[in-house]
């Protein structure tokens, strides 16, 4: 046994998470594939990693030290309980599973619970960063015991991307929080991409610019508080020019948008847990919209009734759109750190949320200066209940409220399909109003179903005979 870390899979995301392990002093790294046609190309193309190389399971065991580490990256679902057990079935307590794939976090609370039962560590470990990341410094989010961490935190922070100094890793909490976390990066990720897709759209309805001025504009807002990776690579793609037709890229490629799964989880997991996610869930069905071929078929056929957004000042149109994506981007955040406050209530997780903002500064798909401002704010008041009531972004916003509304507003009368912009509004000025239609509601509740409501002038519950006299009556309360 010579190995102190070994890799399982070796499709892209593994076989670079192979060769940054074995770049890193004090490595030496073990590589195992079921096929071994592909660990062999591996070994031969990259002879300068040392890899310990095993064409059996069996082999690849006894290749590692104790205790022994193994990183599954293998598609997610079937194939990694397969794995998990070949594993297992050969591991002794003490040793350490780490699952890098995007596992469902409840899959990996299962999983822990199986192996621990058996003494063995099993760490569910979000890894974002793409093929690049994987390979020059990903953001790492794992979960699994602490007890675990204190052999596998400092290999994973050898070959984490660093920010300000810091690796990006840190234990997020027990059993399945990492891949809790790594879900909501991924349900951000998603609220990210569709409202910059929505900054660029509207610059292009209604600005009339064309893919390669958006990019000059998108490069001018990465020098500001818009910094961050995914406008970065936006404005690549807005200047790419296709080959085949010299027409901007972007409008030879088939706009359906695809996903595979996590920003899915990330709405399904919000609503059981009540968390009004609506930016990331906009986010999602726009893609799912996009995808509706057969219903958008007939979109000639659908009047559109839409005014001309006349607008005599460029500039200071750009600079509205610019400020309704960073407000909505920062509602996105917001929603999403939410949602990590609530899941770690229910699942009795503790997560520092200051320091899973610090971890996505760099490597990951959402890394961005912005996430110094989130750290900031977390390390003001570590138990803020929104991300909107810090300071600095209460300010960001209220200096960007009246751009934000000029643009949705004038979007909604244009036509232009702004649904995470408009619904990111919705959400801040439900936030924000003293009073939300939501009594109408419990009065509806109560009218046809007798659900009673509470008072705002006194405790108790109460029921109104809504088919009798209309007299108010103490309710007690049903117990089904
Ligand atoms: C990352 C990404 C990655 C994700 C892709 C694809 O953090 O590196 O989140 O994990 O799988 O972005 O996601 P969709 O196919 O669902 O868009």
């Amino acid at each position: 046994a010579v190995a102190n870390i070994g890799v399982v899979g070796l499709a892209v995301m593994g076989s670079n998470l192979a060769r940054n392990l074995a770049s890193r002093e004090g490595n030496r790294v073990a590589v195992y594939n079921r096929t071994f046609a592909r660990t062999a190309l591996l070994l031969e193309e990259h002879p300068e990693a040392k890899f310990v190389g095993s064409e059996s399971i069996d082999d690849f065991v006894a290749s590692l030290t104790t205790p022994r580490t193994a990183l599954i990256m293998v598609q997610a679902g079937a194939g990694t309980d397969a794995v998990i057990n070949e594993l297992a079935a050969r591991f002794e307590p003490g040793d350490i599973i780490v699952d890098g794939g995007n596992a469902l976090f409840t899959d990996t609370i299962r999983r822990e619970k199986a192996l621990s039962a058996n003494g063995i560590h099993f760490v569910g470990a979000g890894i974002s960063g793409g093929e690049e990341g994987a390979l020059k410094g990903p953001s790492i989010m794992p979960g699994g015991s602490v007890e675990s961490y204190k052999t596998l935190g400092p290999i994973l922070a050898s070959i984490a991307a660093i920010a300000e100094g810091e690796p990006c890793v840190t234990h997020v909490g027990t059993d399945g929080a990492g891949h809790f976390v790594k879900m909501i990066h991924n349900g951000i990720e998603y609220a990210d991409m569709q409202l910059i897709a929505e900054a660029y759209d509207i610059l292009r309805q209604a600005g009339r610019f064309s893919p390669a001025e958006i990019a000059d504009i998108f490069t001018q807002w990465n020098t500001g508080e818009l910094e961050s990776y995914l406008i970065e690579i936006t404005a690549e793609i807005l200047k790419q020019v296709d080959a085949k037709t010299g027409k901007p890229l972007v409008d030879v490629i088939l706009d359906e948008a695809g996903s595979k799964g996590t920003g899915v989880w990330t709405v399904q997991t919000a609503l059981d847990l009540g968390v009004p996610v609506s930016g990331i869930a906009e986010a999602v069905f726009a893609r799912s919209l996009s995808s509706q071929t057969a219903q958008r078929a007939g979109s000639h056929t659908l009047p559109a009734d839409a005014t001309l957004w006349n607008i005599t000042d460029k500039e200071a149109f750009v600079e509205d759109v610019r400020r309704a994506l960073y407000a909505s981007k920062i509602v996105a955040y917001a929603q999403g750190f939410d949602a990590i406050r609530a899941g770690a209530k229910q699942y009795n997780w503790t997560i520092d949320l200051g320091a899973v903002s610090k971890i996505w500064r760099g490597g990951c798909i959402i890394r961005a200066q912005f996430l110094n401002r989130i750290a900031d704010a977390y390390a003001t008041d570590a138990n803020l209940l929104s991300l909107l009531h810090d300071t600095y972004f209460t300010e960001a916003v209220s200096r960007s409220l009246a751009s934000w509304r000029t643009v949705v507003a004038h979007s909604a009368l244009a036509g232009i399909p702004v649904p995470a912009f408009g619904s990111s509004l919705s959400y801040y000025d439900g936030l924000r109003a003293p009073r939300l239609p939501a009594a109408v509601v419990q009065g509806q509740r109560d009218f046809f179903g007798a659900h009673t409501y509470k008072r705002s002038d006194m405790p108790g519950i109460f029921h109104t005979l809504w088919s009798g006299d209309r007299t108010e009556i103490d309710a007690v309360p049903s117990t089904h």
